[in-house]
């Protein structure tokens, strides 16, 4: 059974103060949400503040990025080793911002993920097709392509581990949702495709995230897809109330939703 993870990408927003007060607002009333898995991102340089305010806690602290080397010469960067020791569990990886603003390849984004696991961090890879990627019927061909690029050479214990993150690139920030229909076509592609990969027992087990302008009012309908589970939230994380108001949209069951039973596993 799939637990969900509602992941918080606070991108490069707050400030030192603003960023201790928001951990410290989610993770006091957290404990009300214990049938989901909480994870914030803040920006870098704040991660070991959030990471100390989270300390004893059940809300989760990660990254937004990291390199695939583990030290040396490479001005600006951070190894996976390095978060792990600022108190970081999980790293987003390949998000759309880093592949089209920072001209990340799957190649990149493959190195590391490999890295990230070889670590003992787990990484959420994102994948996503632009406007005219979706206009011209191609999401599928661009999902398979950006999933097994960025995804190769996992094990079968280690793709299980991994997260992955569906964010269509037309919906991030716009205030365009992907309807729940969209979304899950391409959710069920991804765990077809992983199960063709591997086998259905391993596809079964990847927790795969939608992200894409989910706020409070459209999370429940998103979060009730069969094979949605979880959400990556950029813009409404920034507030307490609405990052834990889609947190409890992800704890609402459905009666004759199997995957999730009361209280996760
Ligand atoms: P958004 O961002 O929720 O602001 O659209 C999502 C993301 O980029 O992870």
């Amino acid at each position: 059974m799939r637990k969900p993870l509602i992941a918080g990408n606070w991108k490069m927003n707050t400030d030192g103060a603003g960023a201790t007060a928001l951990a410290r607002s989610i993770s006091e009333q957290s404990p009300g949400y214990g049938a989901v898995d909480l994870l914030v991102c803040p920006p870098l340089c704040y991660l070991k503040t959030v990471s100390s305010v989270l300390a004893g806690g059940t809300v989760m602290c990660g990254a937004q990025n990291m390199y695939w080397e583990k030290n040396g010469a490479f001005t600006g960067e951070v190894s996976a080793a390095m978060l792990l020791d600022c108190g970081a569990t999980f790293v987003i990886l390949g998000h759309s911002e880093r592949r089209h603003l920072m001209g990340e390849t799957d190649e990149m984004v493959n190195k590391k993920t490999l890295a990230a696991h070889a670590a003992g961090l787990t990484p959420i890879v994102c994948v996503g097709e632009l406007l005219a990627e979706r206009e011209a019927g191609k999401t599928a061909e661009v999902i398979r392509r950006q999933s097994e690029g960025s995804l190769a050479g996992l094990s079968e214990e280690l793709m299980a581990a991994t997260v992955i993150a569906y964010e269509p690139v037309w919906a991030i920030g716009t205030g365009k949702v992907a309807t729940p229909q969209q979304a899950e076509e391409v959710h069920a592609d991804l765990r077809k495709l992983i199960a063709s990969r591997y086998n259905a027992e391993t596809a079964e087990r990847v927790r795969i995230l939608y992200g894409g302008s989910v706020k409070p009012d459209n999370a429940a309908e998103l979060l009730g897809q069969a094979n949605v589970d979880g959400a990556l939230v950029g813009g409404a994380s920034l507030k307490a109330d609405d990052f834990l108001a889609i947190a409890a949209a992800g704890t609402l069951l459905a009666p004759d939703d199997t995957k999730r039973p009361a209280g996760g596993t």
